[in-house]
C-alpha cells in the first residue's frame, strides 16, 4: 500500500465492517480497556501484534521498538510496563522477536546504521556472551535465527528484573512472561520460553558472564 489516502479509505471500511458484525463493539470499547496482554515487540512493519494473533482492538497493550528490547532504562518501556500491570493488570507479558530481524542482522553486521547502532548494543552483548555457541553453527541464516532467540530470552530475562514485576511478584500476583520468535516466511509464532513467573526461573534466561 502506497497511497496515504487509502489509509482513510480502509479504515472507514473497517469500522462499518466492524460495526455490522458486532453493533455494541466501539460502545463496549469507548469506556474502558482491559486487555489481558502486553506484547514487546519489534517495531517491524511485518509483524503486527494483533493481526499475527488474530487479536482485536482491546485484547493487547503493545510497545514496540527496534529488536524488542527492555532496557532497564528506558522511561517509556518502564511506563507501558508500569501501567500495563498496576493500573489494567495484564496477565501475561510477551517478548516477541522475528526471523529476518534488521536489528539483528544490524548488530551482527557490525552496525553503520548512525544512532541506531546505540540502541543495538544490548544485541551485541547477547553475541559475545553467546560467541561460542553461534560461532559453532555453520550456516549464518540459522546463527541470526539462533540470535533471534537469545535475545528474545535476554529480554526477557531483563524484563522479570525490572521493580515493577520483582514487585507484582513480591505482591503474590503472578504475571507471566512469555518469550516468542515470528517467522515472517511463514507466519507462525514459536513459543522460545514460557510461563516464567519468579526471579529464580528468570535469572536462569541471563548469561553468567
Ligand atoms: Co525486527
Amino acid at each position: 500500500m502506497k497511497n496515504f489516502r487509502r489509509l482513510f479509505e480502509n479504515n472507514e471500511a473497517w469500522a462499518n465492517a466492524v460495526l455490522a458484525e458486532d453493533p455494541g463493539f466501539f460502545k463496549r470499547g469507548e469506556r474502558k480497556q482491559e486487555p489481558h496482554f502486553l506484547w514487546i515487540g519489534c517495531a517491524d512493519s511485518r509483524v503486527p501484534a494483533e493481526q499475527v494473533t488474530g487479536a482485536v482492538p482491546g485484547d493487547i497493550f503493545v510497545h514496540r521498538n527496534i529488536g524488542n528490547q527492555v532496557w532497564e532504562t528506558d522511561i517509556n518501556l518502564l511506563s507501558v510496563l508500569h501501567y500495563a500491570l498496576e493500573v489494567l493488570k495484564v496477565k501475561h507479558l510477551i517478548v516477541c522477536g522475528h526471523t529476518n530481524c534488521g536489528a539483528i542482522k544490524a548488530a551482527y553486521g557490525g552496525g553503520g546504521f548512525g544512532v541506531v547502532d546505540h540502541w543495538l548494543s544490548d544485541i551485541r552483548n547477547v553475541m559475545r556472551w553467546n560467541r561460542a555457541e553461534l560461532a559453532a553453527i555453520p550456516n549464518v541464516r540459522d546463527r541470526l535465527d539462533r540470535l533471534t532467540e537469545l535475545n528474545v530470552l535476554r529480554q526477557v530475562g531483563v524484563l522479570a528484573r525490572t521493580p515493577t514485576v520483582r514487585d507484582e511478584w513480591a505482591k503474590g500476583r503472578r504475571p507471566l512472561l512469555h518469550g516468542l520468535v515470528y517467522d515472517v516466511k511463514n507466519g507462525h509464532l514459536r513459543s522460545i520460553v514460557d510461563g516464567i513467573d519468579s526471579a529464580e526461573k528468570a535469572e536462569a534466561l541471563l548469561p553468567r558472564t
